[in-house]
């Protein structure tokens, strides 16, 4: 399965703090916001990833992640020229996903918790149709709005509804099988403008090809897209990592234990950052297994 980190727009929301660092580059407490989602394609077993983002920002993430050697992963770039919407990622992706399954994951999205692998592991294994989670939130407002009958099976879709018909929101995570590039090239702009990722799920819907796993209270999904939001979502990983002493959303450690590079590879990568904690971390990592 091939994955694409969709980290462009505008990050209106965040200004100041965006107009000279793309969004997705900013702290989330001790490692840049990207590694999270990043991390999380990395858990699903996914190695390919397409990293889109605007023709500005881009050469900083290149900067950053580079070709993904050393992580035993393969990135490519490619630009956005517009926020056009979020379905424009299987669009601009259409080469790299070739006729395979892929995942999407939103650059700001940060997930964690209890049974979050095992979710991962099946979805990753879709072939057919296509796999999204429900959460539910105080302002479903803001986000595609899933509505359930009483034996919990997706009834509509909605995105960001003036009058949502439940608390359901979809998190930035999908999985789809490669009907999604064609359905993409189909959508046609909402009334905000935007080619939207609910459109291409509620094909999925209508063919009876959406699954939709909800997220139990046991999983945290955070979207850093504030100021509130991105302090608290800092806030949320230096509780977890200090009380714990693991790492959410460490891409190197997860490189590790995906198998996707050995335990030499990985002593290297903490030579590295042996000045920072980060580096400590993952010696630990190599000396506790
Ligand atoms: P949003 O949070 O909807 O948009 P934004 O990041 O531009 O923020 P703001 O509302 O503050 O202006 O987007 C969700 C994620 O998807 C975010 O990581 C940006 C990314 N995105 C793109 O890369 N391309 C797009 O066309 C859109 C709409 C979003």
């Amino acid at each position: 399965m091939k994955g694409i980190l969709l980290a462009g727009g505008r990050g209106t929301r965040l200004y100041p703090l965006t107009m000279g660092v793309s969004k997705q580059l900013l702290p989330v407490y001790d490692k840049p916001m990207v590694y999270y989602p990043l991390s999380m394609l990395m858990l699903a077993g996914i190695s390919e990833v397409l990293i889109i983002s605007t023709p500005e920002d881009l050469p900083q993430f290149r900067r950053l992640l580079g070709s993904g050697e050393a992580w035993g992963m393969k990135f490519s770039y490619i630009e956005q020229a517009q926020p056009r919407g979020l379905a424009d990622a299987f669009i601009l992706g259409r080469d790299f996903v070739e006729d395979q399954p892929s995942s999407l994951i939103l650059g700001d999205n940060i997930f964690y918790g209890t049974g979050l692998w095992d979710y991962l592991k099946t979805a990753s294994r879709l072939t057919e149709g296509a796999q999204v989670f429900a959460y539910p939130v105080r302002n479903p407002q803001d986000y595609g709005v899933i509505e359930f009958d009483e034996g919990g099976r997706a009834l509509s879709l909605e995105e960001k509804p003036k009058h949502p018909k439940s608390r359901f929101a979809v998190p930035g995570l999908y999985f789809y099988d490669s009907k999604v590039t064609e359905i993409a090239a189909n959508v046609k702009p909402s009334p905000r403008g935007e080619i939207e990722i609910t459109d291409i799920n509620r094909v999925y819907l209508e063919l009876g090809q959406l699954q939709v796993q909800q997220l139990g209270r046991g999983i945290a999904w955070l979207d850093a897209g504030t100021h509130e939001n991105l302090l608290q979502a800092a806030n949320f990983v230096q509780a977890v990592e200090e009380r714990q002493g693991l790492m959410i959303g460490c891409p190197e450690e997860v490189a590790y234990r995906m198998g996707f590079i050995s335990r030499e590879q990985l002593i290297t990568l903490a030579n590295h950052l042996r000045q920072s904690s980060y580096g400590n971390y993952l010696l630990s990592v190599v000396e506790d297994l």
